[in-house]
């Protein structure tokens, strides 16, 4: 299925729209707490995708929403992601120099303020989706728990556990399967269903939502460990060849390029299945869903 829609043409209007959101977000501040804000900011805006704010933004389109219920919880996915990021970075984990075409965090802040500053982002990210009016929705609070369980132990730290512990072992495609889909998938499906949320979606558009979400981030981390063998650091921003390096568990070492990009292209079928149900205003996030595995970013 073709979609007639200028994809990147849109992806720049709402990352735009999402980086003025988080610098009301986040701004520079004084006192003492100004250095670990200058070192979240500096990872924060060293120029990511938006792709997890892009999704949710979209989602809450998709049910026929409008861009502003979404822009909260797109910034505190986009915080929660950053974080993950800094800490993924650390000597104790991937131990890598360059992100986002800049040092990594910990290379020009030091460990501690690192740590820190992901601590910081992912603790923002819950004070901005608990908003600042009283009462606080059933929604709010349902998209809230979403958000929580996808980031953590239940799905992106307990993925990111799986890759530490199966470092220089042999790949098998289930296990592999089983860590993206936590460590990536889970955090993506929580975008788009936060957005579906936000948006008021029928609980089925939410549901379809979520499914989406699941195949599109699992195929978003397959075509990150292809991109970690053929893609450009200059273009991608991060070094490549470290999977390799640090004897990660992934898509090709399990089951080879040529495979992987087939699996790729299957679960992007899948998402699109999902999006069966939905009209004309679910179709960024169906040219979304290609996009993610032909980016070169
Ligand atoms: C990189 O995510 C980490 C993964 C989960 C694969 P992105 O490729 O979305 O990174 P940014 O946000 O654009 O820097
Ligand atoms: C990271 O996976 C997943 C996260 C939850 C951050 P990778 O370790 O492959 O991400 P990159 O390649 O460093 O961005
Ligand atoms: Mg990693
Ligand atoms: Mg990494
Ligand atoms: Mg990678």
């Amino acid at each position: 299925m073709t979609v007639d829609f200028d994809l990147k043409q849109y992806l720049e209007a709402r990352r735009q729209m999402v980086e003025d959101a988080l610098e009301a977000a986040l701004p520079e501040q004084e006192g003492p707490e100004a250095r670990v804000i200058e070192a979240m900011r500096y990872s924060l805006f060293a120029g990511g995708k938006r792709l997890r704010p892009i999704l949710c933004l979209a989602a809450a389109e998709a049910v026929g929403g409008e861009v502003e219920d979404a822009m909260a919880a797109a910034c505190a996915l986009e915080m929660i992601h950053t974080y993950s990021l800094i800490h993924d970075d650390l000597p104790a984990m991937d131990d890598d120099d360059l992100r986002r075409g800049v040092p990594t965090n910990h290379t020009v802040f030091g460990e501690a303020i690192a740590i820190l500053a992901g601590d910081g982002l992912l603790t923002e990210a819950f004070v901005l989706l608990s908003g600042n009016t009283t009462p606080v929705s059933e929604r709010t609070v349902q998209l809230i728990r979403v958000i929580a369980k996808a980031a953590s132990y239940r799905g992106m730290v307990g993925g990111q556990v799986v890759d530490m512990l199966s470092q220089n072992k042999p790949a098998d495609l289930e296990t592999v399967k089983q860590m993206h889909s936590r460590k990536t998938a889970a955090l993506i499906s929580a975008a788009a269903e936060a957005g579906a949320l936000a948006g008021n979606g029928t609980e089925d558009k939410v549901a379809a939502l979520a499914r989406y979400g699941t195949a599109v981030g699992l195929a978003f981390q397959i075509a990150d460990d292809i991109l970690d063998i053929e893609g450009d650091t200059e273009v991608l921003g991060k070094s490549t060849g470290s999977d390799e390096a640090r004897g990660k568990v992934t898509y090709p070492a399990a089951i080879g390029l040529e495979r992987s990009r087939e699996a790729a292209r299957n679960i992007v079928d899948e998402a699109l299945e999902a999006l069966e149900g939905f009209d004309e205003k679910a179709d960024p996030l169906r040219a979304l869903a290609s996009y993610i595995v032909t980016r070169k970013k």
